[in-house]
């Protein structure tokens, strides 16, 4: 079984997806500087982990030793996030990423697998938008997932699978549970508000549930190198507009909805049919579940909306920008 590296692993995908690749057998190692904690399970046989960062060379280089293939997830994960410092955002989300690839590519590594996001489409009036149009980034988050991703999928060698995964936002219950994404916060302040509270509302945004996104990193790793590589694939659920999630939240957990002033204007139908007929991916989760998932987690007290690690913006600002820029 091949030696997996996922960088970023202790995230909020990460934290779903390592579980399940040490449960098909896979070895793991992580590397991720923790800034939210680590949820990981601690005691399991076949993980390695490294608190190290991807913007120092050598610790890239130890940790891809040995190493079949890349996930890599690290990065400064949102728009305002990202817009805390752009110095900051380029080392980690562009130059870092870069060297990831270009050292895991010149040691031999087999596989790379990058998280970029279906917002580098950024706002298209296309009914269905898929993988040939043209990404017309509109943050700085995004324009750096676009070009890490042109460098990716640029280097044509047969033997480095390259591949972009465009996902949709994910949703659903991890141990490091993040409540800055939509369906999240809609879900969370349902159940502890009992009010709903949307920007605008007419923006059509696509989601998946978090069991699928990672089931889809989990094909990527044993899909054949001629049908992924240097190609990039969509990966959504369904794509509905912000009012009709926040109804959907409202027809399984009692709220009232209110709105504010549209302050996030992106918007997209994310098309991915290339992942299904390519790789036939189907959706084993919903959006509907990701809801009922979170709605037991709060229940059960594993989410706590005073949690700080759940907010990544919130958690970066206080760890403070000297200790971000230090590594
Ligand atoms: N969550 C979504 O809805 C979504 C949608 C599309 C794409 N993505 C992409 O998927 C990936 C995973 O997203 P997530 O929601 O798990 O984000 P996350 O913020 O929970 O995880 C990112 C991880 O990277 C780590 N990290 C940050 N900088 C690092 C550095 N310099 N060195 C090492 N580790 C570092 C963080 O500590 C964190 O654990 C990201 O690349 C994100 O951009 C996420």
């Amino acid at each position: 079984m091949n030696k997996i590296l996922v960088n970023g692993g202790g995230g909020y995908l990460g934290s779903v997806l390592v579980p399940k690749l040490l449960a098909q057998g896979y070895s793991v190692r992580v590397l991720d500087t923790f800034y939210f904690g680590n949820f990981l399970p601690f005691d399991a046989e076949n993980l390695e982990i490294i608190k190290g960062d991807i913007r120092n060379e050598k610790t890239i280089v130890e940790s891809l030793t040995g190493i079949d293939k890349v996930i890599n997830l690290a990065c400064l994960s949102n728009d305002p996030s990202s817009d805390i410092d752009p110095e900051l955002t380029r080392d980690i989300n562009y130059t870092a990423n870069k060297n990831v690839i270009r050292i895991a590519h010149e040691i031999g590594v087999k596989r790379f697998i990058y998280a970029s996001s279906s917002s580098v489409y950024g706002l298209k009036s296309e009914e269905n938008v898929t993988e040939d149009l043209p990404v017309e980034p509109i943050s700085l988050y995004s324009e750096l997932k676009a070009r890490v991703e042109n460098y990716l999928l640029s280097i044509k060698d047969d033997n480095f699978t390259a591949t972009a995964v465009r996902s949709a936002t994910i949703c659903g219950y991890s141990p490091r549970m993040r409540l800055d994404l939509l369906v999240n916060i809609l879900t969370v302040s349902a159940l502890a508000n009992g009010r709903i509270t949307i920007d605008g509302g007419d923006q059509v945004r696509a989601n998946i549930h978090i069991g699928d996104i990672s089931n889809f990193y989990m094909m990527l790793l044993d899909a054949e190198h001629s049908l992924i590589h240097n190609e990039a694939f969509n990966i959504s659920d369904s794509n509905s507009t912000v009012i009709d999630m926040a109804n959907k939240v409202q027809s399984l957990i009692k709220c009232k909805i209110e709105f504010s002033e549209k302050m996030d204007p992106r918007s997209y139908k994310l098309n991915d049919d290339k992942a299904r007929r390519v790789l036939n991916f189907k959706n084993c989760y919903s959006i509907e579940k990701a809801i009922l998932d979170i709605k037991r987690s709060f229940f059960e007290g594993r989410i706590r909306i005073d949690d700080v690690n759940c907010y990544n913006i919130k958690k970066l600002l206080l760890l403070s920008l000297p200790f971000l820029k230090t590594y």
